[in-house]
C-alpha cells in the first residue's frame, strides 16, 4: 500500500513572481476578509500584479497591520471597515472605493465564517452566524459591486471562494457546506445573467491550506489534519498560499476573459480520493470528539 511517506516529490510552488507586475495595472479590486489568511495571500498575488486592493473585514487593527503588508509591495492600497452580512455597509464599501480609487473592477468574495460542530448540537444563531458571513456577504457584496460595473457600463470579474465540500458536503461543517453551495450557485447563474454585461463570475475551491483563522476552528488535534492529508490528498502535502494567489490573479485578469461560470479545484487532487473534508473525522469515538468541539468554543466574553 502507498502511503504518504512514499509519495514522490512533485514539482515545488514557483517562488518568483508568475505574473508581469502591470496585468492588473489598471483595475481596482475589493477583496473582503483581505486582512488576514489566505484573503490577504490573495491581495498580495493582486498587489504584485500591480491591482488597487481595497481590503475589507470587521477588525480594524487587523486591517491596518494587512494594509502595511501590502503598501510594502508598492500598490495604492485601502482598508475599509465592513460586515460583509449588512447589506448598507456593503454599500458604504462600494461608496468609499469609488471615492478613494475611482471605480471597481473586480471583487474576491473570501470572507468567511466556519466552525466545527456535531448538526445535533448546532443552534439556531450558530446555522445562521456561518450562512450569514458566507452567503449573505458574498450575495450583497456581489449584487453591489454588479450594480457598480452595471451602471458604468463596464466589465469586471467577481471570484468566489468556496470548498470542494460545496458540491460533495461534508460531516460536522453543515453551516458552511449549504453557505458554500450557495455561492457556487450564484457564480453559475450570474455567469448567465451577467455574461452580455462583461461581468465574469467564477469560482476556486481550496483543498487545505494553512491559515491560523481555519486551523483554529477546525483542526482540533494536529493529527488529525496530519492523518486528513495522508489520507485524502494524493500529492501528500497541503497547499501553499502562494499557489492560491495566483490562481486568484489568473481568474481575475484578462489573462482568462473566456472562463465564466467555472469553479477551479486547487486541492492536490483530494476531493476525488475521499469527498467531504471532514468526514474523515466521522472515524473518531463521536463523544470524544464532541469534546474536543466544545473545547475549541471560544469562552463567552473572550
Ligand atoms: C457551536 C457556535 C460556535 C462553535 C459560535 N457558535 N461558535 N456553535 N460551535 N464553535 C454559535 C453561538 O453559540 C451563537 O449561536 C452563534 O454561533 C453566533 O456566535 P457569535 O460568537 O456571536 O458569532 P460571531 O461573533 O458572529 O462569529 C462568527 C463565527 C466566528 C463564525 C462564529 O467563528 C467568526 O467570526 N469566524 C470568522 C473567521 C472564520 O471562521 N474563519 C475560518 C474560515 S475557514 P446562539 O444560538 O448560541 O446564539 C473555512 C475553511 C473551509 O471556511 C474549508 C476548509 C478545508
Ligand atoms: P480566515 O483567515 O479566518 O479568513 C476569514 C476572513 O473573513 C477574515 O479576514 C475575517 O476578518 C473575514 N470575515 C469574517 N466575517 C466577516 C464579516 N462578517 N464581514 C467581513 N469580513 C469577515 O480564514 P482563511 O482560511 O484565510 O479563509 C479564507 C477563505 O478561504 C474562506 O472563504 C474560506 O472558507 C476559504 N477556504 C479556506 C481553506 C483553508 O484551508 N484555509 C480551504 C477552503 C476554503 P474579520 O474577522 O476581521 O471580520
Amino acid at each position: 500500500m502507498t502511503t504518504s511517506s512514499s509519495v514522490r516529490p512533485a514539482r515545488t510552488p514557483r517562488k518568483e513572481p508568475v505574473f508581469p507586475p502591470d496585468l492588473l495595472s489598471d483595475q481596482v479590486v475589493i477583496v473582503t476578509g483581505g486582512g488576514s489568511g489566505l484573503g490577504l495571500a490573495m491581495s498580495q498575488g493582486l498587489c504584485r500584479a500591480g491591482a488597487q486592493v481595497v481590503i475589507c473585514g470587521r477588525n480594524p487593527e487587523r486591517l491596518g497591520k494587512a494594509v502595511e503588508t501590502l503598501r510594502s509591495l508598492g500598490g495604492k492600497v485601502s482598508a475599509i471597515p465592513c460586515d460583509v452580512r449588512e447589506p448598507a455597509e456593503i454599500d458604504r464599501l462600494v461608496q468609499q472605493t469609488v471615492e478613494q480609487h475611482g471605480k471597481i473592477d473586480g471583487l474576491v468574495n473570501n470572507a468567511a465564517g466556519n466552525f466545527l460542530c456535531a448538526a445535533e448540537d448546532l443552534s439556531a444563531g450558530g446555522f445562521d452566524a456561518v450562512v450569514k458571513i458566507v452567503l449573505y456577504g458574498s450575495v450583497n457584496a456581489t449584487l453591489a459591486v454588479g450594480k457598480h460595473l452595471i451602471a458604468r457600463g463596464a466589465p469586471g470579474s467577481v471570484l468566489s471562494i468556496l470548498t470542494p465540500y460545496a458540491w460533495t458536503g461534508s460531516a460536522f461543517v453543515l453551516p458552511s457546506a449549504c453557505a458554500k453551495a450557495g455561492v457556487l450557485a450564484m457564480t453559475r447563474s450570474l455567469a448567465v445573467e451577467w455574461g452580455m454585461y462583461g461581468i465574469r463570475c467564477n469560482a476556486i475551491a481550496p483543498g487545505p491550506f494553512p491559515t491560523e483563522g481555519a486551523w483554529s476552528r477546525l483542526v482540533p488535534e494536529a493529527s488529525m489534519i496530519e492523518g486528513l492529508v495522508e489520507q485524502r490528498v494524493p500529492m501528500g502535502r497541503v497547499g501553499e498560499h502562494s499557489e492560491l494567489a495566483n490562481l486568484a490573479v489568473f481568474l481575475m485578469s484578462d489573462a482568462s476573459p473566456y472562463q465564466n461560470g467555472d469553479c477551479v479545484t486547487i486541492d492536490g487532487g483530494s476531493w476525488l480520493s475521499g469527498a467531504g473534508e471532514f468526514s474523515e473525522y466521522t472515524r473518531y469515538d463521536r463523544e470524544r470528539l464532541k469534546l474536543l468541539f466544545r473545547a475549541m468554543r471560544p469562552k463567552k466574553g473572550s
